[in-house]
């Protein structure tokens, strides 16, 4: 007997069943969701589509594979489970500060594509907007083992100018970085024996005094401990003559990532 058709229709069937419930009707429930205003409360709409900067920013997120290590999603209350005292416990992200509540469709109305990720690597960023400074951003991009050494994700120094200052005024804008990261950008850098003799010789006091005024204690220049004190002191001080200073695909990623808020806001649908 000709069974082709029974399996053409059952397969059709069971493939287009699937397509209508997983795909066309939440399209349906979901695509004219509008932005939220609480009027009595005179807010403003939630959310706001990105523009300018954080727009290019966006991009860069995306050409970056930032997605393969960061989520942008936050599970409620009743997921993410941890144990505390012997007793299982929810809502793991909400206690790590990953946002205020879970995250909801409408967080997602402007987002195309949508960045929810599905790899959590790194922490969930869907409201990193409100955890950091730009400043923050930018050092931990350029290299983020100068903020966590035991950091995996990878530095970004082609995000960056290394530049030498000009008129002895570093930028406003230079990251705020010892020498041991601007160096050699992308890399923790340690100078040679003949260079580390030259600097101690050249600048040993000065840097003594400069240590005194920030630091308790005396470093004395004539022991070895003195001296490892001294190094360890000069990596984490500025370069005199170069500057680190973001560039324009830096400072649109930093404006993006300022812009993730997503769980801030209430919403009447979230509600735990
Ligand atoms: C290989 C995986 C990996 C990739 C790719 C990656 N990250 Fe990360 N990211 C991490 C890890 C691990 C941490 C936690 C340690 C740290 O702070 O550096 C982190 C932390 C962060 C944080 C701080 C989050 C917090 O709450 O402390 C931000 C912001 C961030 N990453 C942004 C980005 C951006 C933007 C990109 C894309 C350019 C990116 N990451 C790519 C692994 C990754």
């Amino acid at each position: 007997m000709d069974r082709s058709l029974v399996i053409f229709v059952g397969a059709l069937l069971t493939f287009s069943s699937s397509w209508l419930g997983l795909i066309l009707f939440p399209y349906w429930q979901l695509q004219d969701q509008p932005p939220y205003q609480d009027t009595a409360a005179g807010g403003e709409a939630y959310p706001r589509p990105l523009a300018g900067q954080a727009l290019a920013g966006r991009r860069v997120y995306e050409a970056n594979g930032c997605l393969n290590c960061h989520s942008q999603q936050v599970r409620s209350q009743k997921f993410g489970n941890w144990w505390e005292d012997g007793v299982m416990r929810t809502g793991a992200d909400i206690r790590r500060g990953w946002g205020a509540r879970r995250t909801v469709s409408r967080d997602y109305i402007y987002d195309r594509p949508t960045m929810l990720g599905t790899l959590r690597t790194g922490p969930d960023l869907a409201n990193v907007g409100t955890r950091y400074s730009e400043a923050w951003h930018h050092v931990h991009l350029f290299n983020p083992r100068a903020v966590n050494g035991w950091s995996i994700m990878p530095p970004a120094p082609f995000w960056y100018a290394r530049e030498k200052v000009v008129g002895g005024q570093k930028s406003d804008r230079a990251l705020r970085l010892g020498r041991e990261w601007t160096v050699d950008p992308g890399y923790r850098w340690t100078p040679t024996d003949d260079e580390w003799a030259a600097v101690v010789a050249a600048h040993g006091p000065a840097l003594r005094d400069a240590f005194a005024a920030t630091h308790p204690g005396v470093i004395d220049l004539e022991s070895p401990s003195g001296l490892r004190q001294l190094y360890a002191f000069w990596l984490t001080t500025e370069e005199e003559d170069y500057q680190i200073v973001p560039a324009a695909e830096a400072d649109a990623l930093v404006a993006y990532l300022m812009e993730l808020r997503k769980a801030e806001t209430p919403l009447p649908e979230a509600k735990e």
